[in-house]
């Protein structure tokens, strides 16, 4: 059984600087194609010189008071680019997680993937597999990493798994309530975004987390995903801690 991080004894650090940031951050890491399109190189390049910015992002959390980082890798709409690009991407995460399982268990990073795996292929799964049950004690920062993952898809798929457990009698459709559907999502066990990151200078959100980011604050930057740095979340974090997050209420 998963544990629930909201009762899981993860310590929220306060950051260096004192400021109240994001406890849950999620970045659309958008802008490697075009980065090495910049370059003259092909979109792969890109791909692989954005892998390896993740590193820094993630050692980078527990200063900023960051318990859960949640990047998007793949969605069920990259499917449409080229075979070459596909394949190219599948083998980099393959290469990533065999690369970087041992780095992340060891600096006590619990990583979960959310997203549909049916069209993922074996070798990929059981890497994901095993990176899960690797990290699973772990509890400095919860880094989720979402691969064929669409909002739409997943909250279909949740759906489809709570209507057979009313066709079965295990819920009564009169106690769905907002409550309900979330315990249904791949991110079941996350709490939602506080702050959601998209790189590359597009101002959309691309079927991430639709239900999640519900109240989420935004930032759209125009770095391309491979400059990103360690630098610049802190900025974004220490801008969070300004907003005026009402929910819909009034502030006294
Ligand atoms: C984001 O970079 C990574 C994935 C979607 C896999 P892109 O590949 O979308 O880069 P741009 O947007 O074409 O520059
Ligand atoms: C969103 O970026 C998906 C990921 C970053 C994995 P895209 O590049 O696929 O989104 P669009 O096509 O610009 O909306
Ligand atoms: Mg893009």
């Amino acid at each position: 059984m998963p544990k629930d991080p909201s009762s899981a004894s993860l310590a929220v650090q306060v950051p260096g600087g004192g400021f109240s940031g994001p406890h849950h951050v999620a970045i659309i890491m958008d802008g490697n194609g075009r980065w090495a399109t910049q370059r003259g190189r092909p979109r792969l390049f890109g791909h692989h010189a954005g892998a390896r910015r993740v590193r820094e992002v993630v050692e980078a959390c527990p200063r900023l008071g960051i318990t859960h980082l949640t990047i998007f890798a793949f969605s069920t709409e990259n499917w449409k680019r080229t075979q070459v690009e596909v394949a190219g991407l599948m083998s980099l995460f393959r290469r990533y997680i065999s690369r970087e399982m041992r780095a992340l268990a060891a600096e006590n990073v619990r990583v979960r993937f959310i997203g549909d795996r049916v069209r993922l292929d074996a070798k990929l799964i059981e890497l994901m597999d095993e990176l899960e049950r690797l990290t699973a004690g772990n509890t400095l920062v919860n880094l989720t990493i979402a691969i064929n993952y669409g909002g739409r898809d997943e909250v279909a798929r949740a759906t489809r798994r709570l209507a057979r457990d009313v066709a079965e009698g295990r819920l009564n459709p009169d106690d769905v309530d907002e409550e309900t559907l979330p315990r249904y999502l791949d991110t079941r066990v996350l709490p939602d975004p506080d702050l959601v990151i998209r790189t590359s200078g597009e101002a959309r959100i691309s079927n991430f987390l639709l239900w999640q980011s519900a109240y989420a604050e935004y930032e759209f930057i125009d770095t391309l995903w491979p400059d990103f740095t360690a630098a610049e979340l802190e900025r974004l974090c220490r801008s969070y801690g300004k907003r005026d997050r009402r929910f819909g209420g009034v502030k006294p």
